[in-house]
């Protein structure tokens, strides 16, 4: 097609196909194990199939109410006061978004304005940045030092200012692995007292962590969930990333702003996806235990490279381990990931491109969300390098 011949300036000129797109494609070029992109390789639960078959076979195939249908506000309305101890209102304080992503995006776009800041912690999942600056709003980092990525709390007080609109927050964080603490949320509370900051917190992993630890999430702390918007994945939390579907929780003055983009970027999510998804947590809300068929999950890939010569970093969460190679290579962890899916047909992501500048820590991340041969020929492969 002749290109388009008009004036045309990029409002996102320096960003490129994400890490994961990449990565999946040289993984399929390759005919790689691919455990770089954060997905399960095996099925949800056939019941929840079931109930999706039940449901696309009826009659709900029509654009569901803006905020989501009532039921499955009702049954998150629910869910969330089992887990947190907090209530959300279904009518007022919940919204069903196609994904995380969306509900991320929705957010920003609502609450931050042109030269506001938005403090967020470095590395950092890659969604959040652009969608900043598509506001004409700007990132402000604090890096977290590996191997630990403690936050040093003093610092972050430091940036505050009075251009500061919102804080980032991730726990489990995705890619390290890590997670806040109960004085991480101290700390937070702290610092947001009496400012008119709202954070975002992305919880997409809420489930999924390791060792008898507590998610903190900031619904458990009134103080914290009286300014906060938690965006939430039921992608991540019943195997189903490809069917998009997430949710919003917050106060209502915030949401209610939020709504008000919404509905005009995306106004509803899938109907009968909706419908099935509430029915099958509404009676099998006991099933969600991730903890236990993750942490196995943890405990054998990494049981199974405990002889390679990789060395992996405390994992407390997600389903990502971070491995560091400067025992085999001292190359840029780009490269070394490249290598890796050419030479050793194993894909990974490396750590590198979560940072602004490309800090390279010698470190990639592998997604474990796999089925056991999966996971056995990743492993039998690690150990070969
Ligand atoms: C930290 C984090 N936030 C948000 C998302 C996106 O979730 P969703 O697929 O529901 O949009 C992901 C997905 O990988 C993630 O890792």
């Amino acid at each position: 097609m002749p290109h388009y011949q008009g004036q045309m300036s990029s409002k996102l000129p320096n960003m490129g196909s994400s890490i994961f797109s990449t990565m999946t494609q040289l993984a399929n070029k390759n005919s790689a194990l691919n455990l770089a992109q954060g997905f399960p390789d095996f099925s949800p639960d056939k019941e929840l199939i079931k109930l999706c078959k039940k449901y696309f076979n009826g009659k709900n195939h029509q654009y569901a109410p803006m905020a989501g249908i009532p039921e499955l506000r009702n049954t998150i309305s629910r869910l969330a006061e089992h887990w947190y101890t907090q209530k959300y209102d279904p009518a007022t304080e919940i919204t069903i978004v196609p994904g995380a992503t969306a509900g991320i995006y929705a957010a920003l776009t609502a609450l931050v304005k042109e030269n506001d800041e938005v403090i967020i912690f470095e590395p950092n999942y890659d969604c959040y940045v652009p969608a900043i600056r598509l506001q004409g709003a700007k990132p402000v980092y604090v890096t977290l030092q590996h191997p630990e990525y403690k936050i040093d709390w003093d610092h972050v007080k430091r940036l505050v200012n009075f251009k500061t609109k919102a804080i980032i927050i991730n726990t489990p964080n995705n890619p390290t692995s890590t997670l806040f603490s109960a004085e991480d949320m101290r700390h937070l509370a702290e610092l947001t007292k009496n400012t008119d900051i709202w954070i975002l917190s992305d919880e997409v992993y809420e489930h999924i962590l390791f060792d008898g630890y507590e998610h903190q999430s900031v619904a458990r702390y009134p103080r914290l969930a009286e300014r906060s918007i938690i965006a939430c994945s039921l992608g991540k939390t019943l195997h189903t990333t490809g069917w998009k579907l997430g949710y919003l929780l917050g106060p209502e003055n915030l949401m209610t702003e939020i709504r008000k983009v919404y509905q005009y970027m995306i106004f509803s999510a899938n109907t009968p996806l909706q419908m099935a998804i509430n029915e099958y947590l509404e009676t099998y809300e006991d099933r969600i235990n991730l903890a236990s068929l993750y942490g196995q999950k943890r405990d054998y890939f990494l049981q199974k490279i405990k002889k390679s010569r990789f060395k992996v970093l405390p994992c407390k969460g997600t389903y990502f381990a971070l491995l560091d190679f400067s025992k085999i290579s001292n190359e840029d962890d780009f490269e070394f990931a490249k290598k890796l899916t050419e030479q050793h047909k194993i894909a990974s992501n490396p750590t590198s491109v979560f940072y602004r500048n490309k800090i390279n820590n010698h470190a990639l991340r592998f997604c474990f969300a796999k089925e056991e041969k999966t996971l056995k020929a990743a492993a039998e492969i690690l150990c070969q390098v």
